[in-house]
């Protein structure tokens, strides 16, 4: 199969974690017999200190013309400055909103091998196995806004949802728990936000079309404690776009280290082969701190191009390669640093991408 992926590399750790996953990619291609071309375009705080905008339109006309979309990361300290005018984050939002993904699909899967590299007691994290679906393209992060201003007395946010928009996520939602098994959680805040009260009537409405499926809905407040007092006991999670940011990082720990967990956004528009033209990114970001020091976990992305095979190309086998090849890697007992501990051999960025390659080639 011949497939167009456009890789959005970014800031930071980006290049280097979305390298590692392009190698991964590209040994898949050779195993199974697949020709992938690889397009690089800008997106964030590089492009605009480069071509002067975050998102550049070259950038998303070739994203609608490709199958499939690879992301590392965006931001960093240069670009935080409050009264500039465009910001690394602001391509990012852009591009999920200019290709309609509404629906962030973030799965938290315990490796065991990993049990140790995690801060919660094995007890809790036993059977770990469960998908956040974060609302990605309404909420407080695109309603009505007002900054500061040069008083800076007063700012606002607000948090607007439409029927529409909480319908096609928790749809959504309910078919990937109905393909799993059959349990789905809402979460909200209806007790205090008038958009979660609004969140929890469609969601109830829409939810009565699947009798088999069983439902409860819970407040963002107690999912948070839940959470990391009895993970296992959830499968799918669906959350509106703030509230599934934060227990996805909160989530992560679940899995040992925020490098760890890939996503996928899904929307609309379709490619080439009639499937979703999804956007893949790991959660984490662009980690300024450690960025050019080869130490990056590149899991995250090379998950991430594991579900860009699965949803968007539709090689379920390949997919499957390429994660039972992490897997082998994680049990030859190798880490990056994030995920190390006392007696492990740590490896860097790439090694870790290589090995990776070489179990894939088996
Ligand atoms: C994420 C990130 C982004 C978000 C930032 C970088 C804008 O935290 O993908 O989870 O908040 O959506
Ligand atoms: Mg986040």
């Amino acid at each position: 199969m011949d497939a167009k992926i456009v890789v959005l590399a970014g800031d930071g750790i980006g290049p280097e974690v979305t390298g590692e996953a392009r190698k991964v990619l590209e040994a898949a291609a050779r195993r199974f017999g697949h020709t992938f071309t690889f397009d690089g375009q800008m997106m964030g705080g590089r492009a605009i200190d480069e071509l002067g905008t975050s998102l550049p339109e070259a950038t998303v006309d070739a994203c609608r013309q490709a199958d499939a979309i690879l992301l590392g990361a965006v931001g960093g300290p240069k670009w935080d400055n409050p009264n500039a005018p465009d910001r690394p984050e602001r391509g990012l939002l852009a591009l999920r909103k200019e290709l309609s993904l509404f629906a962030n699909i973030r799965p938290v899967k315990l490796h065991p091998q990993l049990i140790a590299a995690s801060t919660l007691k094995e007890e809790v994290l036993q059977g770990v196995d469960l998908v956040v679906i974060r609302e990605l393209t309404g909420g407080v992060y695109f309603g009505p806004r007002q900054e500061a201003g040069e008083a800076a007395f007063e700012a606002y946010d607000t948090m607007l949802y439409t029927r529409p928009e909480i319908e096609r996520v928790v749809r959504l939602a309910a078919d990937t728990a109905m393909a799993r098994s059959k349990k789905l959680a809402s979460v909200d805040k209806a007790n205090v936000l008038a958009s979660s009260r609004l969140w929890r009537r469609v969601a109830t409405e829409v939810l009565a079309d699947y009798p088999g499926l069983q439902v409860e809905h819970v407040l963002v407040d107690a999912m948070a404690m839940h959470l990391i007092r009895r993970p296992a006991s959830f499968d799918v999670i669906v959350a509106e776009n703030l509230f599934g940011d934060i227990l996805t990082d909160e989530a992560s720990m679940l899995a040992g280290s925020m490098g760890m967990l890939p996503s996928a956004s899904l929307g609309e528009l379709r490619n080439s082969r009639g499937l979703p033209l999804g956007l893949y990114e790991p959660i984490h970001g662009s980690a300024p701190d450690i960025a050019g020091k080869s130490i990056a976990n590149p899991f995250g992305t090379i998950l991430s191009a594991a579900m860009l095979l699965r949803h968007s190309l539709g090689l379920e086998q390949e997919a499957a390669a390429v994660e039972a090849a992490v897997d082998s890697v994680l049990n030859e007992g190798v880490r990056t640093p994030d995920i190390a501990h006392t007696g492990q051999e740590v490896v860097g960025t790439q090694v870790m991408g290589d090995l990776v390659v070489q179990a894939l080639a088996y």
